[in-house]
């Protein structure tokens, strides 16, 4: 009986073999069937009660095994070691990536090389180094996060920063384009964040003039919006450019002629831009007698905005898998 208990098979032969050794024909049970009548009468009934009981349990036993050893050959069968993890989820470029690429792109085919800086900054390089007047209401508790203890250390509110972190340590000619994270003291809400991204773009040489910026912005505009677009420049004030402007493009939804998009100008706002002010040049070692620059800046959302029409900026940050899913054709 326990003999019968601990019979093991590893394999559906192995088991056929055991059915064969103890239930078939020419099995020990029957051999023992055959035995069955040299038993005395008055023992033959308990005698038959144990050998019925060892052939239910041998038959128990093999089936359980026969089971046994067809499911895990069926697991084996299905165990593909050259298959990937499956299902495989692709994830996709987030739509600000997307774009600051696409921006990057364009600058660099124009002779611009990438230039960061830190997020974390100081007054100098945020604002004084700007030739942001100290009483300048930017400097306000409104407007910047001041990293606590310490009223010199803050978050950067514009990627202008990095106009002189680059300065300080390159020689001109310069000609950089800065991506970045920058911060802002301001009610979250669909139109502001606290925080939103920025672009750069600095070039500084000899005889760097207004022409050459304009120039440089228009091929930017066609590459990024369609060879049809139209730029115009509106007169405006930074402390760090002189003169300054703001560029708008023709408004690429309705090609100019007026929509509820561009409010009905036919014109939408992309980005701030100017010559770099002297007080610049020469608050970061640069001989204002020398070279010029000009300098631009826009935000990363904003272009987002005006190419995908997104219409709430928590949005970008709030990682929505069924919004980020939307790009997956512009990665
Ligand atoms: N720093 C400006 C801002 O955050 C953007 C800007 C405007 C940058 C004009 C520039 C520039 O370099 O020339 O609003």
């Amino acid at each position: 009986m326990s003999e019968a208990q601990s019979l093991k098979a590893a394999t559906a032969e192995e088991a056929e073999q055991l059915r064969i050794k103890y239930l078939s024909k020419k099995g020990i049970l029957n051999d023992l069937m055959s035995e069955f009548r040299n038993v005395p009468g008055e023992m033959k009934k308990e005698v038959g009660m144990r050998i019925n009981e060892l052939k239910t349990m041998l038959n128990d036993r093999i089936n359980e095994l026969k089971d046994s050893v067809q499911s895990q050959q069926q697991a084996g069968d299905d165990l593909d070691l050259t298959r990937t993890p499956y299902p495989v989820r692709l994830g996709t470029r987030h739509p600000l990536t997307i774009v600051r690429n696409e921006i990057v792109d364009i600058f660099s085919r124009l002779g611009f090389v990438l230039a960061e800086g830190p997020e974390v900054e100081d007054d100098w390089h945020v604002y004084s180094s700007m030739n942001f007047a100290d009483d300048h209401p930017a400097r306000d508790m409104q407007d910047t996060f001041f990293v606590e203890a310490h009223p010199d250390i803050i978050l950067r509110s514009h990627t202008s920063s990095v106009q002189a972190r680059v300065m300080e340590t390159q020689k001109p000619p310069i000609r950089v384009i800065c991506p970045g994270r920058v911060y802002r003291n301001e009610a979250i809400s669909a139109r502001a964040h606290c925080f939103f991204h920025q672009v750069e773009g600095l070039y500084i040489d000899k005889n760097v003039s207004f022409t050459d910026l304009k120039q440089v912005l228009l091929l930017f505009a066609q590459e990024m919006f369609g060879p049809d677009t139209k730029i115009r420049l509106r007169p405006s004030y930074f402390p760090f450019t002189e003169p300054s402007a703001e560029m708008d493009i023709s408004c690429h939804l309705c090609g100019g002629t007026g929509c509820s998009f561009c409010k009905h100008t036919g014109w939408v706002e992309i980005l701030g831009c100017g010559m770099v002010d002297p007080a610049v040049l020469e608050a970061n070692g640069i001989d204002a007698q020398e070279y010029t620059g000009y300098a631009f800046g826009m935000g990363i959302e904003r272009i987002t905005n005006l190419k995908y029409q997104v219409k709430d900026l928590r949005m970008f940050s709030e990682n929505d898998t069924r919004f980020l899913d939307e790009f997956t054709a512009a990665n």
